[in-house]
């Protein structure tokens, strides 16, 4: 593992960005697995300038993102598919025929599962961008989830739930289920980046960087990645020992 500590976010934001901006002209086909949540906003936004820039083009890139809500309609504000097609398809020139997400509809899930397991089971992730979530999970592999696990569903943890209410109207709105790639799935990745802000993501960033590798703690699981590089800022770095800052 190989950790960055930045003082600002900006910075942060910008070494990324400018990693992407490098991997993308080297590899134009190259496949992504993307993230959602708040952490990769920041990235999406400063990879729209560069295509606007005409710095960086999406054209031959394939996505694949991590996970999606179950039973939440695709056109909710808060669905993973229009979150990616608002942070980033939306204004850039991806061809959306190229980029998958989980389809978390109540009546096919079962259908959406094995799909989306054979499309990665045919595709090799070349870089996998990643958050964390407060209690440790990796897409929505929530504690408890086995590393050889593949594209599931899962309930949702309650600290997740609750997490994630900022961006619903009420808690009781936030879906109890998602449907998510599986940790074996994103340990295959070639490459992988996670990028954690705040002193709320500090317990999970200690565990993931310096606890035992454990499924209570799914990013645990990516001390055992071979390319791994983790990007902080000072609040998420807070608790790790002296020698990691
Ligand atoms: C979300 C997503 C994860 C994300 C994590 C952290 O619910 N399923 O992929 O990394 O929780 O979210 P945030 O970046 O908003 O803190």
């Amino acid at each position: 593992m190989t950790i960055k500590v930045f003082k600002t976010k900006e910075e942060l934001y910008s070494e990324v960005y400018e990693y992407y901006l490098k991997r993308l002209n080297k590899q134009p086909n190259i496949t992504l697995g993307l993230a959602t949540g708040s952490t990769p906003i920041p990235l999406y936004e400063k990879l729209i300038n560069g295509y606007n820039e005409k710095k960086v083009s999406f054209k031959e890139v394939t996505t694949f993102n991590l996970d999606e809500y179950v039973g939440i309609d695709s056109g909710h504000e808060q669905s993973y598919i229009r979150f990616m097609k608002e942070k980033l398809f939306g204004h850039v020139d991806i061809n959306i025929n190229n980029c998958f997400i989980p389809s978390g509809e109540n009546e096919k899930l079962e259908e959406s599962r094995i799909r989306y397991q054979e499309l990665l089971n045919n595709h090799t992730i070349d870089l996998q961008l990643l958050g964390i979530g407060s209690n440790g999970h990796i897409g929505f592999n929530e504690p408890g989830t086995p590393f050889d696990s593949k594209v599931h569903i899962i309930e949702l943890d309650e600290k997740t739930r609750i997490d994630n209410s900022r961006l619903f109207n009420s808690l009781d709105e936030v879906p109890t289920h998602a449907i998510t790639m599986g940790i074996k799935d994103i340990m295959n990745a070639k490459e992988i980046i996670v990028i954690a802000t705040g002193e709320n993501k500090a317990d999970a960033v200690f565990g993931m960087i310096e606890g035992p590798i454990d499924t209570d703690l799914p990013a645990s699981i990516l001390q055992k990645h071979p390319n791994v590089v983790i990007y902080l800022d000072e609040d998420a770095a807070s608790k790790l020992s002296k020698e990691r800052k």
